[in-house]
């Protein structure tokens, strides 16, 4: 055993050289302000997804009991799916216990090479998250990575492979989670239609926030994608995912996807609560609308000072300062003046890209945003 222990903690020493060591932060930490949470729309605390999330615990219980083949298929499930589908212009609709679930395990089986009849291609952006890469290593399908954000680049790479007879996929994110910068879905889409790819767009972090209603960039008719997958976790406030999507692939995903088959469903509590976030979210136009331009305003002050905000366009944006231990130094720094923000290394972002995430929220006021200016300002 000390031979294991001695070789993960030489790993982790390692980590910490190289300023990439990970820790838990402290749970007693209460913040004056906090740009770190994905809880764009302050919805974990909403009264009426409280109140849905108490009746379900009254009327279900704490759990689902099993897989959704077994004794977990509940009313609720079906009922939210067939919402999510209406919302999102799909004819169906599949929840999964996380999105990191959903993503790797709905991926692995959607590439499987005997079903398709070929080895199949990936086209992936290059900062794609870990969950959508996970299904790749997992399977040991090839990606062929394309540029960040870059169609064109996409475009060469599938022209490149137009005549052989593997079936491709399209993998990205619509609005991508460390830059805060959003993809054309349309574009997207005729891309992938011109070529006969199916297209899965990861909607993690547009989902509650951007898009007709909230309800994600692939909502609109024109944007439409072949699989949308979206996490309850971060704008809805709780925890858990969807996948919209045709029947077939519904029907397949239920037949074949580990990750639905062989987990417990989703508990009770959390897709009554979530259903109700999602049914609020029409209502929530000017919370985004005010998202956005704090957004905006916040951007523009800061590139005023000099600081790289990447490509951001929505209500994530990075403070790109390169150097991991300054990133480090940077955060310490806020954090020590009551504001909380994340630093973000790598491997979760390219090399020479060590950043501040900063994700706004509903909750945050001017003078928060002032503090944070201030703050960044001096350090
Ligand atoms: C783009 C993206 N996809 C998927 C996930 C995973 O979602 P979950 O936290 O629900 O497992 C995340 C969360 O970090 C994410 O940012």
């Amino acid at each position: 055993m000390t031979a294991f222990l001695n070789a993960y903690e030489r790993h982790v020493q390692a980590l910490a050289a190289q300023g990439l060591r990970r820790e838990l932060p402290d749970t007693g930490q209460r913040w004056w302000a906090d740009f770190s949470s994905n809880d764009y729309l302050g919805l974990s605390r909403h009264p009426r997804v409280i109140d849905a999330a108490h009746a379900a615990l009254d009327r279900y219980g704490t759990g689902a009991t099993g897989s959704r083949l077994l004794s977990g298929n509940l009313d609720l499930y079906e009922a939210f799916e067939a919402r999510i589908a209406a919302d999102k212009h799909a004819e169906s609709a599949l929840i999964f216990g996380a999105g990191y679930q959903a993503n790797a395990t709905v991926l692995a089986a959607l590439v499987n090479a005997k079903v398709l009849g070929a080895e199949p291609l990936v086209f992936a952006d290059r900062l794609n998250h870990a969950s959508l890469h996970h299904a790749f290593r997992l399977t040991g399908v090839r990606q062929l990575r394309f540029r960040h954000a870059d169609l064109a680049h996409l475009r060469a790479l599938l022209e490149q492979h137009a005549h052989g007879d593997q079936p491709k996929f399209i993998v990205a994110e619509s609005v991508f989670g460390m830059d805060g910068d959003a993809l054309d879905v349309p574009a997207l889409a005729a891309l992938a239609r011109e070529h006969g790819a199916l297209l899965y767009l990861d909607e993690a972090h547009a989902t509650g926030v951007l898009g007709e209603r909230g309800y994600g960039l692939t909502a609109a008719p024109g944007a439409r994608v072949d699989v949308a997958m979206g996490t309850f976790s971060k704008a809805l406030g709780g925890s858990g995912a969807y996948i919209a999507c045709p029947r077939a692939i519904k029907d397949y995903l239920v037949n074949t996807c580990t990750g639905f088959i062989y987990s417990t469903a989703l508990s009770p509590v959390v897709v009554a609560a979530m259903q109700a976030a999602w049914t609020l979210l029409p209502t929530l136009d000017a919370e985004r609308a005010r998202l956005q331009q704090m957004a905006a305003d916040l951007r523009a002050r800061l590139q005023a000072r000099g600081f790289d905000t990447g490509a951001s366009s929505t209500h994530i944006v990075p403070v790109i300062l390169g150097d991991e231990a300054r990133a480090l130094r940077a955060r310490d720094a806020l954090r020590a003046r009551g504001i909380n923000v994340s630093a973000v290394r790598p491997p979760t972002v390219p090399p020479h890209t060590a950043r501040l995430r900063l994700a706004l929220n509903t909750g945050h006021t001017p003078a928060h945003l002032d503090a944070l200016v201030e703050a960044l300002a001096s350090v």
